[in-house]
């Protein structure tokens, strides 16, 4: 009821609903409503209330919860069952749980916090609770497995346009997938996958953006490289706006290009807004790094380098971590 009481208020925000008005359309007395009201507003939901007028919802709480999130996303199938936790240790093994167990695509997990959150290669990923957006989305492509890189140039791709619309600042995509505002990171995605041969069962895209994180959240060893949206713009963001542009621009790019199957509108879009090419770079990989010249993308998603010999190599996403010759873009 609770949930139904703040419903109404959302879709009525423009204007003072009375306690009787809720209370018979929802067949409950107006002691309840007014008790839910209280409750609500326990939870940091600013409502207004006016002898003679009524209730009126002015703000919500920064906690992200799930009546609030729906009413704020525009999607049909991207974002359409969402799931949030307080806790979690990864948002990224959660969704491959529930992909297991079938879940729908677009199905997505949020966090306010992971304990156990991870990056690329292994890495841990910093997600301090309630500064930023730790969430995974899980897809169905009827795509052959070795087109997966595809999958996260098109994210990469959605999630960099979002960003930019959300708040006007230049985002760049740091290839494979990180996006960079005033060359440092602000997010980060991990995309996994369950495959066999020639069929993908699910992906798992895991993005973490760095909403609401203060110089101080970030740990020594990435504060050089790191950036937030609240840092680059001086005031805080609206997570909730922000995961349903990202929604928005993955339903958008990802159904598109399933259905004309053109990727090189990704890629063209992946080069217009690339900080890594026509640069020198430094390509680490688990056991060795070389040095070379970013040329071009390929087909499939790879990047292709100039070694220092002239030799042209194709380096693929999974094990490695493209530095830019003078640091970290
Ligand atoms: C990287 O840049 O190394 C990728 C970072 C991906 C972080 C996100 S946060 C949500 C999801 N859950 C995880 O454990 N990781 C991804």
């Amino acid at each position: 009821m609770r949930d139904r009481i703040l419903k109404v208020l959302i879709e009525n925000n423009d204007k003072f609903l009375s306690g009787q008005a809720i209370s018979s359309s929802l067949g409950i007395t107006r002691s309840a409503v007014w008790k839910h009201i209280k409750s609500l507003q326990q939870d940091g939901f600013e409502i207004e209330s006016r002898s003679g007028l009524g209730y009126r919802l002015i703000a919500l709480p920064e906690e992200l919860d799930q009546v609030t999130l729906v009413e704020t996303m525009n999607t049909r199938i991207i974002g359409k069952n969402i799931e949030i936790h307080q806790v979690i240790d990864s948002t990224n093994n959660r969704a491959r749980e529930l992909a297991l167990e079938g879940a729908d695509e677009g199905t997505l997990v949020i966090a306010e916090a992971q304990a156990k959150g991870r990056g690329r290669m292994g890495r841990s990923w910093i997600s301090p609770r309630g500064k930023g957006i730790w969430m995974s989305l899980i897809l169905r492509p009827d795509l052959p497995p070795d087109q997966a890189p595809r999958i996260t140039a098109i994210i990469a791709v959605a999630v960099r346009n979002a960003l930019n619309k959300a708040t006007g600042l230049e985002t760049g995509i740091k290839w494979p997938n990180d996006i960079i505002i005033d060359g440092k990171k602000v997010c980060g995605i991990l995309t996994e996958m369950h495959a066999d041969i020639d069929r993908i069962y699910y992906v798992v895209v895991g993005i973490g953006i760095n909403a609401n994180m203060t110089q101080k959240d970030f740990p020594t060893e990435i504060s050089s490289t790191a950036a937030s949206l609240r840092i680059a713009l001086n005031s805080s963001v609206d997570r909730r706006q922000i995961i349903a542009l990202v929604m928005d621009e993955v339903e958008d790019i990802y159904f598109k290009y399933l259905i004309n199957r053109d990727f090189q509108q990704i890629l063209d879009q992946c080069r217009q807004h690339s900080v890594t090419l026509n640069r020198p770079v430094k390509v680490i990989g688990r056991d060795k790094a070389f040095e070379g010249y970013a040329l071009d993308f390929d087909e499939d998603g790879s990047l292709l380098v100039k070694k220092k010999d002239g030799e042209i190599t194709k380096v693929m996403s999974g094990d490695v971590s493209v530095r830019g010759d003078q640091g970290y873009v």
